[in-house]
């Protein structure tokens, strides 16, 4: 089916729930981006009041498909008397957040980003709103940065401040995400343990490739679809296109001539970046998604035959956006680097829902 026809069908599904709805608590979205998280609330039924992100790039997705304001705010900053009040009153209070991962991930390799207090201001936020549940996902690393003291202080802080506290690395395969993502998601509660999503699919049910953009039509390195803008994808240069030619699905470099190995591969320090430069491979999930996943020397970011790079619609897809998930205004340029960036920092659309349906079974379980 088109993606045309898919949006068409997707569209119709979202106006007849909307004319039924009734809010399953309500929800303000820390360190929102597009939106990925919090779609996959909504979706759940909940009510998203607010986002706040410092990327005004964030604003136009955020609030198409999520119906709630964009705020353009520091977390640091942020006045917690304020956004607290944006909670609809009597519906339980759900405050959740994606810090940037950035100073925890692997990809730092060491660098020092300051960027790891966010995580401090997230907690001084949950303990001045005092909301009944709060989520929070971050890279596993999170849990042993700096010795595990900024993991222990965030879930000692919570304790200390009556909230029942689970968490767990979950593996995005086991919910259905076609992508080898491992991600740290902590569930906190006022009422009593919130308990972790439960997987939903087996090792041989999960999601592949070849299921999830097996069915887009074929566009040439540099290239965009002529009705679908955001299918669209990075050129290669002279020596990249022949690299990609070289690459086969699952493999990396290694494949290649010595001809067309770059010198960073030649040196000791970058043999082990065996996974960059790579093809992804039709029968398995996608590598992880990153906020350079367009790219094709970024990562096994590679198309499974075309010779170029994943589209931005490929990536859209992979984290489990909808089809009709929009990221720019109709008729408006859809640029690679920042629409990129904003799909790659996403939470999977479906890892917000298998969160969202474990706080809404914990919400039953209390009579909220
Ligand atoms: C991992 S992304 C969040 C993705 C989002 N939850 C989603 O699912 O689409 C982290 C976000 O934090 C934002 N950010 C970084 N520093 C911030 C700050 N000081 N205050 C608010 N947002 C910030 C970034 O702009 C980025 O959008």
């Amino acid at each position: 089916m088109s993606i045309a026809t898919q949006i068409a069908r997707l569209d119709r599904v979202e106006s007849r729930r909307g004319a039924k709805k009734r809010s399953r608590g309500s929800v303000i979205d820390l360190f929102c981006g597009a939106g990925g998280l919090s779609h996959g609330f909504k979706l759940e039924g909940f009510d998203v009041v607010a986002g706040v992100d410092i990327d005004e790039k964030c604003r136009f997705p955020f609030e198409r498909n999520n119906d709630a304001p964009f705020l353009l705010e520091d977390v640091g900053t942020i006045d917690a008397d304020a956004l607290g009040e944006r909670f609809v009153s009597g519906s339980p209070r759900v405050l959740v957040g994606c810090s940037p991962c950035q100073p925890f991930s692997k990809y730092s390799q060491g660098r020092e980003d300051g960027r790891w207090q966010l995580l401090e201001h997230f907690s001084r936020l949950i303990r001045e709103i005092q909301p009944d549940i709060v989520s929070m996902e971050n890279v596993p690393r999170l849990q042993k940065f700096r010795d595990s003291a900024v993991f222990d202080a965030f879930v000692r802080a919570l304790r200390n401040a009556d909230y029942f506290v689970d968490w767990k690395i979950v593996y995005c395969p086991d919910f259905g995400i076609p992508q080898s993502r491992s991600r740290l998601v902590l569930l906190a509660s006022r009422l009593g343990p919130p308990g972790v999503p439960a997987p939903t699919h087996t090792p041989d049910r999960y999601l592949t490739v070849r299921q999830t953009i097996g069915d887009l039509p074929p566009i040439a390195a540099g290239g965009a679809h002529a009705t679908d803008d955001l299918h669209r994808c990075s050129a290669l240069s002279a020596s990249n296109e022949k690299r990609m030619h070289a690459s086969r699905p699952g493999g990396s470099w290694r494949d290649w001539s010595e001809e067309l190995v770059t010198a960073c591969h030649r040196r000791e320090t970058g043999k082990g970046y065996s996974s960059v430069y790579g093809r992804m491979s039709w029968d398995e999930p996608a590598p992880t998604m990153t906020t350079q996943f367009f790219g094709f020397g970024n990562g096994r970011f590679g198309h499974p035959e075309q010779d170029r790079a994943i589209s931005l619609r490929e990536g859209a897809l992979i984290q489990t956006f909808p089809p009709n998930y929009a990221f720019v205004p109709d008729g408006q340029k859809v640029e690679m680097k920042s629409i990129g960036r904003l799909i790659g920092n996403a939470v999977p659309v479906d890892l917000g829902r298998a969160i969202a349906r474990r706080i809404r079974s914990h919400l039953d379980e209390y009579g909220k």
